[in-house]
């Protein structure tokens, strides 16, 4: 039996720290094409023929659309605080444009959702925009190529779903990771919509104008999304808005003062390209040296509206990069990632997935990194782990994640250690995810959820991981 003394003497998270599990709506939801549903970016580039790696793609997902009590009672069952997922643009606005009509059976949809989530004392986190742009306006306009359309539907779409959710609703995302919507979709072109064809300047191949566009137009359509709220909602609906950036700690390979300045650029690149405007009013000088004129400028109207655009700063957050100077790529701001140190030593434990180390130490440091630069509170809205070959190992071992374990052990160790110890004002952490599901480009293969999705019955069986992660919760959380 435990001892409840020393349950007590555990350290406790703030108390108005709330703790869940993170999806986003094209991920899980599938039916596509229910309820008057319009068709999004991404539904049409996974259905192209080597888009993602397993050749498959989000018709069908985890089936949430259909399976979303279920969920809830699952979630309820793991004892969440809160859950963050996304609201599908396409489902409530199928065109997407400010004169196209409204969908009621999407906002039915999400409506009920709600409820049901408050019903079951669980607080809802909701993004407005997880990458599935309604395709109508990827054909109309060009989509987020064109600033002037895409930022007065998105305060469109945005203010529908503030007053139609927002009584409930006081948790506000705007946009989910502007980098990988810019990088990954117009520069790269490995994400919807898959552009990469303006290859000018580049000797890798990469775009060489449209990614700064894209993150110009995702800045300034968040930045008037969160204007409205404030000045239409905010007051009456008493919640509060912001945007999550993806973002991995940045260490330098060893003490050459290249490789430092290095790690900065690398964060330059990552990180401030949208913090740097959002929280301190101005982009990263180091991507105006590099970038020039291929860089937009924030007329002073704009850079009005996006200075100070947050209430907070929204964390997605996975791995630690180790950095040494003299890269190739201009989406890493110049610099090389690599695995091993300058002294021959692994930075943390070698990877049991694809792509991160579990490096505990530069999440620690990461948060204090932007505590300290940008001095807002901050939500860990995603964190987590791929297990390597999970997909294909006995379900058994599936099911006992050890790996994913050690990750969120260590996790919430330096969540803890950067509370308590180094004072950083932090207000949330969702896993990633509550479910495996549609991994982009890499399909089903990649299996982020702490719980296992079987695709052929749609069948969710916890893994060791969420267990972990509710008793640990548990254990540390005030009014538990
Ligand atoms: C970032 C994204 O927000 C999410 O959609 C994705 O599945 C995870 N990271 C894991 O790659």
């Amino acid at each position: 039996m435990s001892d409840p003394r020393q349950l007590s003497s555990k350290p406790k998270l703030p108390q108005n720290f709330f703790w869940g599990l993170a999806t986003s709506a094209f991920q899980i939801e599938g039916s596509t094409d229910a309820d008057g549903r319009g068709p999004s970016i991404w539904d049409d580039f996974s259905r192209e023929p080597g888009r993602t790696l397993d050749g498959r793609n989000g018709d069908v997902a985890t089936n949430s659309y259909q399976l979303w009590k279920e969920d809830i009672q699952l979630l309820k069952q793991y004892g969440v605080q809160a859950y963050r997922f996304s609201i599908s643009w396409s489902r409530v606005i199928p065109l997407g444009g400010r004169d196209d009509p409204v969908n009621e059976q999407g906002i039915e949809f999400y409506s009920n959702f709600i409820d049901e989530l408050l019903a079951n004392g669980i607080i809802p986190f909701a993004t407005l925009y997880h990458w599935d742009l309604p395709q109508a306006l990827h054909d109309r306009y060009g989509g987020w190529l064109n600033k002037e359309e895409i930022v007065p539907d998105f305060a469109n779409y945005a203010k529908l779903c503030f007053q139609r959710f927002g009584d409930r609703v006081k948790h506000w995302l705007t946009i989910n990771e502007p980098w990988c919507v810019a990088v990954l979709g117009y520069g790269r072109g490995v994400f919807a919509p898959g552009r990469s064809s303006d290859r000018a300047r580049n000797a890798e191949g990469n775009s060489s104008t449209e990614p700064w566009i894209v993150g110009h137009s995702l800045i300034i359509a968040h930045a008037h999304a969160v204007k409205l709220y404030r000045e239409e909602f905010k007051s009456l609906q008493q919640g509060s808005i912001g945007i999550t950036l993806n973002g991995d700690w940045a260490m330098p390979y060893d003490d050459s003062p290249e490789n430092v300045e290095a790690a900065q650029h690398a964060l330059d690149f990552a990180i401030g390209w949208y913090a740097d405007p959002i929280y301190l009013g101005f982009y990263p000088p180091y991507m105006k040296e590099v970038l020039g004129s291929r860089l937009p400028s924030f007329t002073p109207e704009e850079m009005e509206v996006v200075r100070g655009s947050s209430d907070f700063y929204g964390m997605n957050t996975y791995t630690t990069n180790l950095i040494k100077a003299g890269g190739i790529d201009e989406f890493q701001g110049f610099s090389q990632y690599t695995f091993t140190r300058a002294d021959g030593t692994q930075l943390g434990t070698q990877a049991h997935c694809a792509w991160l180390q579990i490096y505990p130490e530069g999440f620690r440091q990461l948060l204090n990194y932007l505590w300290r630069r940008y001095q807002h509170p901050i939500y860990v809205t995603e964190n987590g782990f791929a297990v390597k070959d999970e997909n294909s190992k006995p379900l058994d071992e599936t099911l006992q994640d050890d790996d994913r374990v050690e990750y969120f052990e260590g996790a919430t160790r330096s969540l803890l250690e950067a509370i308590n110890e180094d004072g950083v004002d932090i207000r949330s952490y969702f896993g990633w995810s509550f479910l495996d599901n549609f991994e982009w480009a890499d399909g089903y293969g990649t299996r982020f959820g702490v719980t296992y999705v079987d695709y052929e019955t749609q069948e969710r069986l916890p893994k060791a991981s969420v267990k972990f992660l509710t008793s640990w919760f548990t254990e540390h959380t005030y009014n538990h």
